[in-house]
C-alpha cells in the first residue's frame, strides 16, 4: 500500500508563480533544507550532477540586470520580469555537471530533474512556493553564472513566500490513456 501522505504531497504540488508571492524573504536555513532534499535525488553511478547557484538580495538584482542586458525585450516584459524578481525571495539557477565519460546526457538531466522535484514537493503544505522557468536566455548567461565547460544551466527555480491557497486542480490527462498493461 502506498503511503497516503506521499500521494497527497505529490498530488498537491503546484507551480506557484511570482505574481502570487508576497515579497517576504525565506530564511537561508530553509533554502538549505530544500537543497538538502534535492541532494538526496537518485543518480546513475551516483554522479550527483545537480548544481545550484543561489541568488537573493543584491545578487538577485545583478542577475536581473544581466538578463535585461542580454535579452532584447520589450519594456512591458522588462517590467514584468522586474516585478517577478522583486517578489521572489530567491532564484535558484538549476545547473548540471556532465560526466560525459560515464553517462549519456539525458540520464544526468533526468537526475537533476529529480533533484528539482524534491525541492518542489518539499514546498507542499508550506507558505513557500516556486516554479521552474526555462527561458531561452538561460544559455546566454554562462559567463555570468561562472559555468565551467562541463556544466549547463537548465533553468531557474523561482522561490517566494505566498499566502494563496492554490486550488489543487491537477489538469492532468487521463492516466489510462497513458498506460499499457502487459499482463
Ligand atoms: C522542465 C520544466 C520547465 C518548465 N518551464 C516553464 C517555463 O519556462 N515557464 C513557465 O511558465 N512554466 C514552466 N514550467 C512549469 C509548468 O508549466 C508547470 O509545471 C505545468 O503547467 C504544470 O503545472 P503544475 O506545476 O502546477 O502542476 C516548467 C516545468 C518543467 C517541469
Amino acid at each position: 500500500m502506498i503511503h497516503q501522505k506521499i500521494s497527497s504531497i505529490i498530488q498537491s504540488r503546484r507551480s506557484i508563480y511570482p505574481s502570487a508571492f508576497n515579497g517576504e524573504m525565506i530564511e537561508e536555513d530553509i533554502i538549505i533544507q530544500l537543497l538538502e532534499n534535492a541532494n538526496h535525488a537518485p543518480s546513475h553511478k551516483m554522479t550527483q550532477p545537480w548544481r545550484f547557484k543561489i541568488f537573493g538580495n543584491d545578487s538577485k538584482k545583478k542577475l536581473l540586470d544581466e538578463i535585461i542586458k542580454k535579452k532584447e525585450i520589450s519594456e512591458i516584459k522588462k517590467k514584468k520580469l522586474e516585478v517577478s524578481f522583486n517578489k521572489s525571495s530567491h532564484i535558484i539557477c538549476i545547473c548540471m555537471k556532465r560526466n560525459k565519460d560515464l553517462l549519456p546526457e539525458w540520464e544526468e538531466i533526468a537526475a537533476t530533474s529529480m533533484a528539482v522535484q524534491n525541492i518542489w514537493i518539499s514546498c507542499v503544505d508550506s507558505n513557500i512556493g516556486g516554479y521552474w522557468s526555462t527561458p531561452k536566455y538561460m544559455n546566454q548567461l554562462r559567463t555570468f553564472l561562472q559555468l565551467h565547460q562541463d556544466e549547463i544551466c537548465l533553468g531557474f527555480f523561482y522561490l517566494g513566500m505566498h499566502d494563496s491557497k492554490k486550488e489543487n486542480t491537477t489538469r492532468r490527462g487521463n492516466l489510462y490513456e497513458k498506460i499499457q498493461w502487459f499482463r
